[in-house]
């Protein structure tokens, strides 16, 4: 049975990447009638800060875990497990003061753990989360296409790497920038969502074939 992993970050009710997101998923229900989404909201329940008591039980052999640090890992146990159910992922970001926001980061710590995630061979690291394919649903207030500000830009960059490094390399990109001007009324909702949920859309039938 095929799964989809959905994340969601944005605080915001009228988020951008939520609706986006919220297209992605139904595409993937219409295209996978037998699949199963698990989902994570992040922004309404965030990952706790890593502390030296969690990198201690890390870097402590499973088996000589004590029950303190069984309970200390078992968040990042159940969203490592959820990552490696999923054969697809779906990450909903909003830019937030130029790279991801505070929630998604938790996220990534709680997951990426020596020996769970990634390993340490002769030939350097190795990601042990392969033939998965991420989609990241990047929403900006600016653009950062091209230009000076396209160097401004960690999001993509961050998050390509980080998925990278722990074997998840088949990784597309859809965004929406600009959404600034939806303040200043410089171009309404439908207008600057309707590539990208376009987008959306013939990817989805793509990958259906
Ligand atoms: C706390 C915060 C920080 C932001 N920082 C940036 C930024 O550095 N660059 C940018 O282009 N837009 C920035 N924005 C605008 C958001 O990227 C934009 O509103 C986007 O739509 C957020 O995604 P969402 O609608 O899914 O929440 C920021 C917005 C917030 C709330």
């Amino acid at each position: 049975m095929p799964t989809l992993l959905q994340l969601d970050a944005s605080p915001l009710e009228t988020s951008v990447s939520r609706e986006l997101g919220r297209e992605f998923v139904s595409n993937w229900k219409a295209s996978h009638p037998d699949g199963s989404v698990i989902y994570r909201d992040l922004a309404h329940k965030t990952p706790a800060p890593i502390d030296q008591a969690w990198i201690g039980a890390v870097y402590t052999p499973s088996d000589q875990h004590t029950p303190d640090q069984r309970v200390l890992l078992a968040p990042s146990e159940a969203l490592i497990q959820e990552l490696e159910a999923a054969d697809e992922i779906v990450i909903g970001v909003p830019m937030h003061n130029f790279s991801i926001p505070s929630s998604l980061k938790l996220w990534i710590d709680q997951v990426v753990r020596v020996g769970r995630a990634f390993s340490y061979g002769a030939e350097g690291p190795k990601g042990l989360l392969q033939n998965k394919k991420a989609t990241l649903l990047v929403a900006s207030g600016g653009v950062y296409s091209d230009g000076p500000a396209a160097s401004l830009n960690f999001v993509e960059p961050y998050l390509r790497t980080i998925l990278g490094f722990i074997g998840i390399t088949d990784v597309r990109t859809v965004n929406v920038a600009g959404v600034s001007k939806l303040m200043s009324g410089a171009v309404d909702r439908v207008t600057l969502l309707q590539p990208a949920l376009q987008q959306i859309r013939t990817d989805a039938a793509v990958s259906a074939i």
